[in-house]
């Protein structure tokens, strides 16, 4: 194969500027080109509309990746939540008195999730959460938090790490230092396996009184298991504690709002951003009133999270979301995907895991060469003029003619890589697999 010709493209020139300006290159390590196929991932865009992106050479693809790490749920620069934007932006996007928009989406939230009284706002994800711990620890007057999931860049979750460095290995991301994170937060973080009560009653025994939350994604890859759940509401209000769902990815990609609606269990406090808002910045910790007033006795305050833009592209995210019944078409779109990587896979003799809810595909090489792999497979994929990673996050943008395409070149590509000797696999440097070679490179 020849060698791939992205190397000398604007987006490239630019990535190794911003390597220079910018520690890391990125503000988020999942859209650091590395962590796809480095030197060759194009980077930067000049524009988004639908499940189409073009690159800063003008080059398009169809993203059959990650989706702005799934916040645009409804594809790209939707002409409705923008046109709600855009108006927002003529009368005004912040002001000395507060816009209405946040009390509109308070009362919206509420009615998706009755269970839930009050409502308070950020604009991303990580600083959500840690609102959201701040009230519980506010609320019972306790320190210690146990967690399970990845929860964003926060000092009250990267202090799991002060005491053993490898505590959130089991946690989605390995390799996260907590250098910078106070060393007197030792022990306030603890983590827990996903699913498996019984070491989680164990790692508390004695020090129940201790614990002001329990904080999990209640699912990730696949479903939260009922019991499972069922025993850690149980716990939490046995304890006093209070149960945190992480929904930041859970979140809009099942159901509108939480996916626990699904599961009818119900935590005291869940905490929405990324998909809410279709791509504007936005986030929110809703709760019962009983813990939520707890805001009211620490503070919490921050000037542009009373900006009008989020809760105005939320509003107009939620009333598309309903009125275009968009679970059922990602939920149908991510079916489709995952029945295409079997199928490729099975035709072309490659050994391939398939994982993950439909509306979070994502699929892992059985191969002794599993990141060579995954780089050339995306470096393929971008030739054929498509985004293309080891998961897909639908969107509503997403129509039957972009899958019809992807499942001509993944047949293409798969037949390819079954084809290619380990040896022969990388045409460009591999991909990265995790924080720790970003960050010691
Ligand atoms: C479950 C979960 N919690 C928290 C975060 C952090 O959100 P943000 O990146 O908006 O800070 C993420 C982001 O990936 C997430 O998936």
């Amino acid at each position: 194969m020849s060698t791939p010709s992205f190397r000398n493209s604007l987006s490239n020139d630019c990535y190794r500027r911003a390597k220079t300006l910018i520690p890391g290159g990125t503000q988020l390590l999942s859209k650091r080109p590395e962590m796809f196929a480095p030197e060759i991932w194009p980077a930067y865009y000049s524009k988004a509309k639908g499940c189409r992106v073009w690159d800063l050479d003008g080059k398009e693809y169809i993203d059959m990746s990650i989706m702005a790490v799934g916040a645009c749920i409804l594809g790209y620069a939707d002409d409705d939540v923008d046109g709600a934007v855009v108006e927002a932006i003529r009368r005004g996007v912040n002001s000395t008195l507060n816009c209405p928009e946040e009390v509109e989406l308070a009362e919206a939230l509420i009615e998706l999730h009755p269970w839930f009284d009050m409502v308070r706002y950020a604009r991303g994800g990580g600083e959500a959460m840690s609102v959201a711990v701040r009230i519980a620890r506010a609320h019972t007057g306790r320190d210690v938090v146990l967690f399970s999931g990845y929860h964003g860049w926060c000092d009250w979750y990267l202090a799991a790490n002060l005491a053993d460095d490898s505590g959130l290995d089991g946690q989605l991301m390995p390799g996260l230092q907590p250098n910078g994170v106070p060393r007197g937060l030792t022990g306030t973080a603890v983590p827990f396996h996903f699913n498996d009560i019984g070491s989680l009653r164990d790692t508390i025994r004695g020090r129940e009184k201790q614990i002001a939350a329990i904080v999990i994604e209640p699912a990730r890859g696949e479903d939260a298991p009922g019991e499972y759940l069922q025993s850690l509401r149980d716990l939490a209000s046995e304890i006093g504690a209070v149960l945190i769902f992480d929904e930041i990815t859970s979140g809009y990609r099942m159901c509108a709002g939480g996916i626990h609606r699904r599961y009818g269990i119900y935590p005291d406090i869940a905490v929405f951003a990324k998909s809410m808002a279709n791509g504007y910045a936005m986030s929110a910790v809703i709760g019962t009133e009983q813990v939520m007033q707890a805001a009211q006795t620490t503070f919490i305050s921050s000037t542009n999270w009373t900006d009008r833009i989020g809760p105005t592209a939320a509003l107009a995210t939620l009333n598309k979301y309903c009125r275009c019944d968009t679970h059922t078409h990602i939920i149908t779109a991510g079916e489709t995907i995952k029945r295409i990587w079997q199928e490729a896979a099975h035709a072309s003799g490659l050994e391939l895991e398939v994982s993950g809810l439909p509306s979070l595909a994502s699929f892992t090489f059985r191969h002794t060469h599993p990141h060579e792999m995954n780089t050339r497979f995306t470096v393929e994929m971008l030739q054929r003029n498509f985004l293309a990673f080891r998961q897909f996050k639908p969107s509503l943008a997403h129509r039957d003619d972009d899958i019809s395409d992807y499942r001509d070149a993944i047949n293409d590509v798969f037949s390819l890589l079954a084809r290619t000797s380990p040896d022969r696999l990388l045409v460009s440097p591999v991909s990265h697999a995790g924080f720790q070679r970003l960050t010691r490179e």
